[in-house]
């Protein structure tokens, strides 16, 4: 009988329970302990999901438990320290995105995982959806032919009313950047996933269209919408949407549209990519559907299957066509692929410190450009 995998959580919010679900549908991984700064937090949570251990700072967790790995989910600026911290201990980490609020933290990550030996992966898991895979398979084929350009949108309406305040507003916590850093780096990610090349020069232009926002003595949860009479103005200056001009290292170019306040939108996540032999555009809500156009047919759809996909993409589609593999079976996937590597199945598919430092980069170009109001190189 192989060693069971043992695995402590960091951040008991949306994504450390989500995170132990998708790790409760991996075989021989045990979630054995659970931190937040929040004792109350991280005991009703353990309780309610059956972790054996609470604590309220993860340090005492890593030095407690004998962790293989701890899954970073906190809000972005104790990604750094949390990191660090695990690293030096000896023990694996699977963090959430962005890897760390400045591009000079992701490298020293990057630097120090490897110097300590260890396994580190960032939690993109878009690229983890079967029809993304199933997009990056026929770019690798040889029928696709040309890339001519691509295009897309991250859209949210999570922000848009004043009376939204939350961790990613504040810049010493969510980063200088907001909304390109939180829903523009699943973009980057997952279209150079696809496409196999590398972003290399952006031209952004970000807007922050609500100055002010109002700061409730009493903060909801993240997502949740807050009302009354007592609060603070406080000014803003993260954006709440961008435009962005993307270069690929080929020369191909992508246009992509970033917002946090456009109403109905939850999460608008699309990507279209246009061959010389046809086009594929995905939208992450319709998340098991491939629109193929072709100039004689127009659009047709391919749904997931085993069948109607190609290559490594067919084990993405793990149910019969029509039951829908979404967004939880892409977190799923995404994990499973890092276990695999350190079960020692070389993966080539999940996003490791590396490329995770490398969105940073992307993220701080825009903001670069956005000073400059030119083209900027990403370093
Ligand atoms: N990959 C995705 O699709 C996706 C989606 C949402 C969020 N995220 C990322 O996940 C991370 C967490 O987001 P969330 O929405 O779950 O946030 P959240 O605000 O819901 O939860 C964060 C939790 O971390 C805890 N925490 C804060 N500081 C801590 C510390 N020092 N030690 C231990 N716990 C601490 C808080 O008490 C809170 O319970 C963010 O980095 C975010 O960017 C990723």
């Amino acid at each position: 009988m192989k060693k069971t995998i043992r695995t402590g959580i960091i951040g008991a919010g949306m994504m450390g329970r989500t995170h132990t679900e998708a790790l409760r549908r991996i075989p021989g991984v045990e979630v054995v302990a659970l931190a937040d700064r929040n004792e109350a937090l991280a005991k009703k949570t353990c309780e309610e999901l059956y972790i054996p251990a609470a604590y309220a700072d993860y340090r005492e967790m890593m030095s407690k438990e004998h962790l293989d790995v701890v899954h970073v989910c906190t809000p972005n600026f104790v990604h750094f320290e949390a990191c660090k911290a695990a690293i030096e201990a000896g023990v694996n980490v699977y963090c959430e995105k962005p890897l760390a609020n400045t591009a000079a933290e992701a490298d020293e990550l990057t630097a120090l995982a490897k110097e300590h030996g260890v396994l580190c992966a960032v939690n993109f898991n878009y690229r983890h959806n079967a029809i993304v895979q199933e997009m990056h398979e026929r770019v690798a084929a040889g029928d696709w032919g040309r890339t001519f350009l691509l295009h897309g949108t991250y859209l949210q309406d999570w922000m848009m009313y004043d009376s939204d305040y939350n961790w990613r507003c504040i810049p010493e916590m969510g980063g200088a950047s907001r909304t390109v850093a939180d829903v523009g780096s699943h973009w980057f990610d997952t279209v150079q996933f696809i496409t196999g090349k590398k972003i290399v020069r952006v031209y952004a232009k970000l807007m922050t269209v609500l100055p002010q926002r109002k700061k409730y003595t009493t903060q909801a949860a993240t997502f949740q919408k807050q009302s009354g009479d007592d609060y603070t103005l406080v000014d803003i200056n993260t954006e709440d949407a961008a435009f962005i001009l993307v270069q690929f290292e080929d020369g191909v170019l992508g246009n992509l549209v970033l917002s946090q306040v456009s109403a109905g939108y939850k999460n608008g996540f699309t990507i279209g990519i246009d061959g010389s032999s046809y086009s594929m555009s995905w939208n992450q809500e319709t998340p098991d559907r491939l629109f193929i156009g072709s100039r004689e047919q127009g659009m047709t759809c391919v749904q997931a299957s085993a069948d109607a996909l190609h290559g490594t993409a067919r084990r993405y589609a793990t149910l019969p066509a029509g039951h829908v593999v979404a967004w939880n079976d892409a977190l799923r996937n995404a994990i499973q692929s890092f276990y695999e590597e350190l079960s020692g199945v070389p993966n080539n598919r999940f996003t490791r410190f590396s490329d995770g430092a490398r969105i940073v980069h992307i993220v701080e170009a825009c903001l670069a450009s956005n000073q400059s109001g030119q083209w900027v190189d990403v370093q």
